[in-house]
């Protein structure tokens, strides 16, 4: 039997990601592309958990929606939740610029964290969220083609996101993870 859940975004690469999780599991990832008021808020988690409840009371069936926001220490965790905000105004190359002067040293470092958290909502259920996260770099350049957003300037041991393929970016991803979670949850809950 195949599991269907709507995965409300409209972000391709979010669904290509999220169904190469999901897939071997058996369940299948239907894109819907209604949209969401997006909560301006601290936390990642309430903002999919805020987008969750609002999407299933519009579509009347169970969904997900999920977020990420990236914390780039030296920034002191800026762009956090507004990461979707900064990118679209100043993107890559005005990261890369905010962090020119921060070298890797004892006392100063690039890392970042992405976190992903996944928000799942059915009719009469209040919202469950599953949180995934992964620290690597701020690279010095721009790399690879691959991928979407940060994705050229977030490096895991030396490697962009933008040079992996989905299996590889997935194995170590931010969404890897929470979809992981988001999906073990799923299959255990449909046998409730
Ligand atoms: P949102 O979850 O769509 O709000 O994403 C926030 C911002 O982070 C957007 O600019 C996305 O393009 C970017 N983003 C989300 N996930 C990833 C990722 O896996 N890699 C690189 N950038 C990402």
């Amino acid at each position: 039997m195949t599991d269907q859940i709507i995965f409300v975004t409209r972000n391709r690469h979010k669904v290509e990601e999220a169904a190469a999780i999901c897939a071997p599991r058996g369940i299948t990832i239907v894109q819907n592309d209604c949209g969401y008021p997006e909560l301006q808020d601290d936390d990642v988690a309430r903002v999919a958990a805020y987008g969750a409840e609002h999407v299933v009371n519009r579509l009347n069936c169970a969904a997900i929606v999920e977020d990420t926001g990236l914390y780039i220490d030296a920034l002191n965790g800026f762009p956090g939740p507004y990461a979707a905000y900064v990118y679209d105004t100043i993107g890559n190359a005005g990261i890369l610029a905010l962090m020119r002067d921060i070298r890797e040293s004892d006392s100063d470092d690039r890392r970042a964290t992405f976190r992903s958290v996944v928000g799942y909502c059915e009719p009469g259920m209040a919202p469950i969220t599953f949180e995934g996260a992964v620290t690597g770099r701020i690279a010095y350049e721009e790399r690879g083609e691959g991928g979407f957003g940060y994705d050229p300037i977030f490096e895991i041991d030396g490697v962009a996101f933008a040079l992996m393929g989905d299996d590889a970016k997935n194995k170590v991803s931010h969404r890897g993870r929470s979809f992981t979670k988001f999906a073990e949850w799923f299959l255990k809950h449909g046998e409730a």
